[in-house]
């Protein structure tokens, strides 16, 4: 795991689109894995500015989000189908035919998820898998207790999840309390892992995340297990790591380091 701790939010999303532009240098076709929340919008501002400014292309980019509400439509305004479309997919060229989000209002959601997975398989496998961390140390929707080879399934979200987004809501009763969501299984499989964690709120998952037991009960803890799994948080969620001198100063010195 690599751990890059930034000075500021700004910061952390501009060098996370960077990875994200690097792999389109090289690999125009890539396969993104998405993630929904507050915190991957600077990345997506960033890479809006990217694409707009320096013409950074999407033109043959497939995605995959992590999950959805069950059932919120598209046209819903908190769906994650609408965040996504007004946050990033509609700025950038992406064609809407590679464009892949758990549905959550299908009327047979084991068939969907079955679906879901052989799709990620077809498309040749998911080539970054952009996440972020809940309160709760989950990623995409794999609340305390999920398997750490789990599938993309429906899951019940947890009481502190529920909390967390009802900010989004205007009324806390109307927050889903189903969600379909990427197994940790499937988001193990992705090449490449990228976290990205900020505030003080995320200081606690982040350090039991990247320095406690692998448990499913944080399942971004799973990440450990993972051979090419990156870590970008500000100063605030990197505050509960013991290690953090230390990450700082690998960070410091790999510029220098001997290039295989
Ligand atoms: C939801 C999403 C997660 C996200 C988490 C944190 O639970 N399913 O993918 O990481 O919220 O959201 P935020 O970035 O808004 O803190």
């Amino acid at each position: 795991m690599e751990v890059m701790i930034y000075p500021t939010y700004e910061e952390m999303s501009r060098e996370a689109a960077r990875v994200i532009a690097d792999l389109l240098n090289t690999k125009p076709n890539a396969v993104l894995g998405m993630a929904t929340g507050s915190t991957p919008l600077g990345l997506y501002r960033e890479l809006v500015r990217m694409h707009k400014e320096e013409g950074l292309d999407f033109s043959r980019v497939t995605t995959f989000n992590l999950d959805e509400y069950v059932g919120l439509g598209p046209q819903h305004e908190q769906s994650y189908h609408w965040f996504m479309h007004e946050n990033f997919f509609k700025h950038v060229n992406i064609p809407p035919q590679h464009i892949h989000i758990p549905s959550g209002t299908t009327s047979n959601y084991h068939a969907f998820c079955e679906w879901y997975e052989k799709r990620i398989t077809e498309c040749g496998g998911i080539d970054v898998q952009i996440l972020g961390i809940g309160s709760d140390g989950h990623i995409a929707f794999n609340e305390p207790g999920s398997s750490l080879m789990s599938r993309t399934r429906l899951k019940t979200l947890a009481r502190q999840t529920i909390e967390d987004n009802a900010r989004f809501f205007a009324r806390p009763e109307d927050v889903p309390i189903y969600a379909i969501t990427m197994g940790v299984g499937t988001i193990l499989e992705a090449r490449r892992l990228l976290l990205l964690a900020n505030g003080k709120n995320k200081a606690r998952a982040v350090a039991q995340a990247v320095e406690g037991p692998v448990t499913s009960m944080i399942t971004a803890s799973a990440l450990q297990l993972h051979p090419d799994a990156l870590v970008f948080v500000d100063h605030d969620a990197a505050s509960q790591l013991q290690m953090r001198d230390y990450y700082m100063w690998i960070q410091q010195n790999k510029p220098g380091a001997p290039k295989t």
